[in-house]
């Protein structure tokens, strides 16, 4: 057997990336909470036969992977690549960069995601896939900067709800740097700019 390696970096000394600002949301926190809506899909989904977890590329991966462990329900996985059209501010403009190959008319979704923000990207999607008739869809979503909606979506099953600050970690990112934080941390802008 190989040597069991810890994955967790040391929260309070070695920060990996030299913009961080503050730990908002530990490891360990993460991980209680993910098990807690783990246990409520796997209640309020105690009657379904085709559950499809749609997960939104690629920021939901690291939430999506260790969810999925947490439902005691059989259930298939898929993804969906999604951008903005202009710029990093959401426009409600969103280009399909690739989509889910499974038939979800008559199975019932949770559209999982890392974040909502101006929620112009769930909101989007949302309306997509009900075009295509699944028997039900919800929204699940790690973190939520409820001050920041700029539309109206229902996030049925939400891990934390945050300030308006920009985050990074267990999947999210700046420029695609930080993704492999194992906990949500603030990102220094002024820091980041330097780096
Ligand atoms: P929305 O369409 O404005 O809700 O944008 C959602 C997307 O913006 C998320 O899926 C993230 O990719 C990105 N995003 C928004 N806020 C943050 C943040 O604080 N950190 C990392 N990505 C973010
Ligand atoms: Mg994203």
């Amino acid at each position: 057997m190989g040597q069991i390696i810890s994955t967790s970096f040391d929260q309070s000394t070695g920060a990996p990336y030299p913009f961080l600002g503050q730990v908002l949301i530990t490891a360990q926190e993460i991980e209680q909470r993910v098990c807690t809506l783990g246990e409520q899909i796997t209640r309020d989904y105690q009657d379904s036969e085709h559950l499809l977890l749609l997960g939104l590329l690629r920021g939901s991966v690291m939430f999506i992977t260790d969810l999925m462990r947490q439902i005691r329900r059989p259930l298939t996985m898929d993804f969906m690549s999604v951008s903005s059209y202009a710029g990093s501010e959401s426009t409600g403009f969103i280009r399909i960069d690739a989509d889910h190959k499974t038939n979800i008319h008559g199975w019932d979704v949770i559209l999982i995601d890392d974040i909502v923000d101006t929620g112009y990207t769930i909101h989007t999607v949302r309306k997509l896939l009900l075009e295509r008739r699944p028997r039900s869809l919800k929204i699940c979503a790690l973190l939520d900067k409820a001050e920041r909606h700029r539309v109206d979506i229902p996030v049925d099953y939400m891990g934390f709800s945050i300030p308006d600050e920009f985050v990074v970690g267990y999947g999210l990112d700046i420029d695609e740097k930080g993704r492999n934080l194992p906990y949500i941390a603030s990102v220094d802008l002024e820091k980041y700019r330097k780096s």
